[in-house]
């Protein structure tokens, strides 16, 4: 075995360690010629700023804006319980906040899974409410707390965020984020662009900041309302650990978006250490099956019930409950 082999089953099993699922996709390379290409393969044209991001950032960008650019959080300095945090966002309610010198285009529905990681969420609350206020955007997040107890669903969280926080507001950006992700540079714009997806995720402190292949779509991403409904949103058949993200690469492919990758610099993002979820032994299989489940999987067949709806002062959070046997799609084996 050759040292680049070494250095790729190195990054293998770090992937495995590491909070995005897309990295499981390399194990069906190892035994082929593909999997050296999509290792060595680096991104190297940058991402255009589209047309609305200019507009956005003429409307609002323009008034007195103070990022920062890159720069890796301490979080020994972050206040460790909510009520610490609320006190430093006075203008925030029910997680939603505007500013008030400028009008943004976009209204952003920032869309976050979630279980049991009380002591992650006052940490990525104050991270990306600070983040999203230098950027100006007109944003509120929303925690969407699985209550049953089924394996974690992060996709169809997702689906269900969607659905509901359009309740809320007409919101046409939508950040699907994990509650473990902070990203490090401020210039990394959330913003959407019709008829592209944004993958913002790409290089993650516990991957060494290393890009892992191009099909990788984990983490963070941000459709427009019309592409993710295009997609019909994510697969719901996913059910702990793994393959929903590669999932959903495919979907978006298969109807002919962009997928845009976000330069090196700006795609970075320290990942909060957490105890692994349990993998899904399935993912492999129900990876090979997307195409067959792509036209009845999906928003359209999402079952689920909302179980309570909480208005905290830094996020609106959502209770379901979901089913896992109305969420599978024609089950041809045993789960
Ligand atoms: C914002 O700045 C750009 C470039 O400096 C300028 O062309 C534009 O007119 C400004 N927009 C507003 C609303 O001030
Ligand atoms: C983080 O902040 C603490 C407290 O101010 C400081 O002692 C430490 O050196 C900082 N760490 C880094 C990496 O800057
Ligand atoms: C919250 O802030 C107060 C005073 O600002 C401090 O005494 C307390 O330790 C903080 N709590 C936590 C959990 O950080
Ligand atoms: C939450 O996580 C903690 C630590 O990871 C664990 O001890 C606890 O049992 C979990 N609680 C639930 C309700 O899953
Ligand atoms: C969305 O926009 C429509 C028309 O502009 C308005 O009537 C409606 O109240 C808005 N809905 C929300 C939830 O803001
Ligand atoms: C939602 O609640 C209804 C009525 O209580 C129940 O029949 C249904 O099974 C529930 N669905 C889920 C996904 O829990």
């Amino acid at each position: 075995m050759t040292n680049t082999d070494m250095s790729l089953l190195k990054k293998i099993f770090l992937g495995l360690l590491g909070t995005t699922a897309c990295v499981y996709l390399t194990f069906l390379f190892i035994n082929s010629d593909r999997y050296s290409k999509v290792f060595k393969r680096r991104l190297t044209t940058l991402s255009e700023v589209s047309l609305s991001t200019i507009e956005e950032l003429q409307t609002c960008l323009n008034t007195t804006l103070s990022l920062e650019g890159l720069r890796i959080p301490n979080l020994t300095l972050y206040p460790r319980d909510l009520a610490n945090v609320s006190k430093e966002f006075v203008t925030v309610q029910n997680g939603q906040w505007q500013p008030q010198t400028c009008v943004p285009k976009e209204r952003l529905a920032v869309i976050v899974p979630y279980r049991n990681r009380t002591e992650q969420l006052p940490i990525f609350l104050y991270h990306m409410h600070r983040f999203l206020q230098k950027q100006k955007r007109n944003y509120q997040i929303f925690i969407i707390e699985q209550q049953d107890i089924l394996s974690f669903n992060r996709a169809a969280l997702f689906n269900v965020g969607f659905k509901e926080s359009q309740r809320y507001d007409n919101f046409t950006c939508f950040i699907f984020h994990d509650v473990d992700l902070l990203p490090e540079n401020d210039n990394l714009f959330y913003s959407c662009e019709p008829g592209t997806v944004r993958h913002f995720a790409e290089l993650i402190s516990n991957m060494k900041y290393e890009r892992i292949y191009t099909e990788c779509a984990g983490g963070v991403t941000a459709f427009h309302i019309q592409d993710f409904q295009t997609i019909d949103g994510f697969s719901n058949v996913y059910w702990g650990w793994g393959g929903e993200d590669d999932d959903l690469y495919r979907r978006v492919k298969q109807k002919g978006l962009k997928f845009e990758h976000q330069p090196d610099e700006l795609a970075r993002y320290t990942a909060l250490k957490h105890a692994h979820s349990n993998e899904n032994a399935m993912r492999f299989k129900l990876l090979n099956d997307w195409k067959r489940r792509i036209k009845h999987d999906g928003l359209s067949s999402l079952v689920y019930n909302v179980s309570e709806t909480e208005t905290h002062k830094l996020y609106l959070k959502i209770g379901v409950n979901l089913n896992q046997l109305k969420n599978h799609v024609h089950i041809k084996w045993k789960i």
